[in-house]
């Protein structure tokens, strides 16, 4: 089996408008990124963008037995790896625009943790908004929202709107200190309360199932 980090790079390589990194997050990531799996009774965790597994694997530490974990990846290769790497975790291929649909079908409509490692600030406004609203109607009341953003890529226009769009949505966003152990440096928003009754996103048709993802968004 390959290592996480080659499997890492050459989907990076491959598809690098999807992948948004050149290298897994490090375990100090990971760990913070997962501080807000529950640790006792039943939760429901749902993770973004797992890529080769670092945040799944810190989630997995957290989740108390009796917990679920469902992880959507787009990435077809990363998701054969996550199987490979990752037999317990239950990972989806599919698109992280799509999240109800994917987790109706897997009988889920709450979750007390979203945990995300999507490359954000490649998205345009139109999908981060279609992903948050998902996010925001997943999110059981008590449950957070992790994310985290380079901090290289803070000036991108992306970045910024992303930024906004989080402190629109959600009543209490938290930004941490730097994890400067990590390629690149990179610090992490929680998220808790999603608003209501903000304006409708536009209109946004995700792709039609996994097979034509890859383009820039
Ligand atoms: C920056 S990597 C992060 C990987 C991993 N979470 C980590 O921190 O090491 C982004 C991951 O998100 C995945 N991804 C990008 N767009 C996605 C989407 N719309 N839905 C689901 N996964 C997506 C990529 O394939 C990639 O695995």
């Amino acid at each position: 089996m390959t290592s996480d980090y080659q499997a890492f790079l050459s989907a990076a390589l491959r598809r690098p408008a999807v992948i948004g990194a050149v290298a897994p997050s490090s375990t100090g990531l990971s760990d913070l990124l997962a501080a807000v799996t529950p640790t006792t009774g039943q939760p429901v965790v749902v993770e973004l963008g797992p890529g080769t597994g670092s945040v799944s694997a810190a989630i997995q530490r957290r989740l108390p037995t009796s917990g679920r974990h469902v992880a959507i990846e787009i990435d077809a290769a990363m998701v054969t790896h996550l199987h490979a790497a990752h037999p317990s975790l239950e990972v989806a291929h599919g698109d992280a625009a799509d999240l109800t649909a994917v987790l109706d079908g897997r009988g889920i409509r709450q979750a007390d943790a979203v945990v995300s490692g999507l490359p954000w600030s490649l998205f345009r406004y139109e999908r981060q908004r279609l992903i948050l609203d998902g996010v925001a109607a997943l999110l059981a009341p008590g449950g957070a929202f992790t994310t985290f953003a380079y901090r290289h890529a803070g000036f991108l226009a992306g970045a910024r709107g992303f930024h906004r769009l989080l402190h629109g949505m959600f009543d209490e966003v938290i930004v941490s200190h730097t994890v400067w152990r990590n390629m690149p440096p990179a610090r992490i928003y929680v998220c808790r309360r999603p608003l209501v009754n903000l304006p409708p996103a536009p209109d946004f048709q995700p792709t039609a199932g996994v097979s034509g993802l890859g383009q820039a968004w």
